[in-house]
């Protein structure tokens, strides 16, 4: 079979061990040809393809990034269809593919697959809110990243006896924040699942601070104090006169400041927890995930995506990715609140 590759979404640390999993199983155990689609469904839409021989992708899973590139193009929406797709495959050969992406990735890979085209999929996203896999490649290592941030955040702020606000990813949920926070001793740790209002935030930070240490405040992007939902929309116009574009952390250090006295400092870590190379564990999950995504191709088990399971890898359908977020249960919130302040 030749089998074409993408990687469509957000980049995520881990993308290329997938390939690269994909790749050399697909050829040794079973002798199958791969070819990547250039930026994710745009390569498809366009019939924009790559080889992808066993040389290409040499030593690539500690490399950062996609080696294929990614964009947010949709299938579906954005030019092409199910039958220009299906056009491109025969003209190009291609019998199958395999795509790694978030939900909305595998929602297209889902209704294209319901239109005869032969899918497998594997779910990514640091956020690691994809209900349907236990973790997500990538995540494991965005998690790393941020709390070293964090503690570099801390000894500045020490220095300066400052309170420091650190925002992380996590448009959804906050899985991102919990462990970073957790990891780095975070005085208050603020998601999208849990309302949490600015008397409790200024109460931990003051806690904090009357023990003699400099507070340490970790905010998930997502995250709306209670009371504040239309803050976002309240940001004004920038030097530009464009709407500011500011995260949380920029609107809720001069709050906690005005409330607390104490000086405080913003920082929106952003895309760095999606750049660079990905931790040992990220990389094995991403391999065995790419090795488990050939497997399922060569079994023709289409419509179907590869995920965690405790420690074994299973198949499962699209729609069990598609629809239901994973999100940071209370219990897991209460235990790290324990610590707060
Ligand atoms: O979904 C992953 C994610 O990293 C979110 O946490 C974040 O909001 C978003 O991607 C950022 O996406 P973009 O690269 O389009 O700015």
């Amino acid at each position: 079979m030749k089998i074409g590759i993408l990687t469509s979404g957000g980049d995520c640390p881990g993308l290329n061990a997938v390939i690269r999993g994909v790749v050399l199983n697909g050829i040794k155990q079973y002798g199958h040809e791969f070819v990547g689609f250039l930026d994710g469904w745009r390569g498809v839409v366009e019939g924009d393809v790559i080889d992808l021989p066993r040389a290409s992708v040499r030593g690539i899973s500690k490399q950062g990034g996609t080696i294929l590139g990614t964009s947010r193009t949709n299938p579906c929406d954005d030019g092409g269809g199910p039958e220009a797709i299906k056009g491109h495959m025969r003209r190009l050969g291609i019998d199958a593919m395999i795509a790694i992406g978030g939900e909305g990735t595998l929602a297209a890979a889902k209704r294209l697959t319901e239109a005869g085209l032969r899918i497998v999929g594997v779910p990514k996203t640091i956020d690691n809110d994809l209900d349907a896999t236990d973790y997500t490649f990538g995540f494991d290592t965005a998690v790393q990243i941020a709390t070293e941030a964090i503690d570099r955040l801390r000894t500045t702020g020490e220095s300066h006896h400052r309170c420091m606000v650190a925002e992380v990813m996590g448009r959804h949920t906050g899985w991102i924040a919990l462990h970073a926070g957790m990891a780095s001793g975070a005085h208050a740790i603020l998601i999208p699942e849990r309302k949490v209002s600015m008397d409790q935030v200024t109460e931990w930070v003051t806690d904090a601070h009357k023990r003699g240490r400099a507070p340490l405040v970790v905010v998930a992007e997502g995250f709306m104090p209670e009371g504040a939902e239309a803050a976002h929309s309240h940001r004004g116009l920038d030097a530009f006169g464009r709407p500011r574009l500011g995260g949380i952390a920029d609107l809720l250090a001069p709050e906690i400041e005005a409330r607390t006295g104490l000086e405080t400092r913003a920082t929106v870590l952003g895309h760095i927890q999606r750049g660079g190379v990905p931790t040992a564990y990220d990389r094995v999950l991403a391999t065995r995930l790419g090795m488990a995504a050939a497997d399922a191709a060569h079994a023709g088990a289409w419509g179907t995506m590869v995920a965690l399971r405790g420690t074994d890898i299973v198949r499962t359908g699209f729609a069990d990715a598609l629809g239901k977020l994973k999100t940071v249960p209370e219990g897991r919130y209460e235990e790290s609140a324990v610590l707060f302040g």
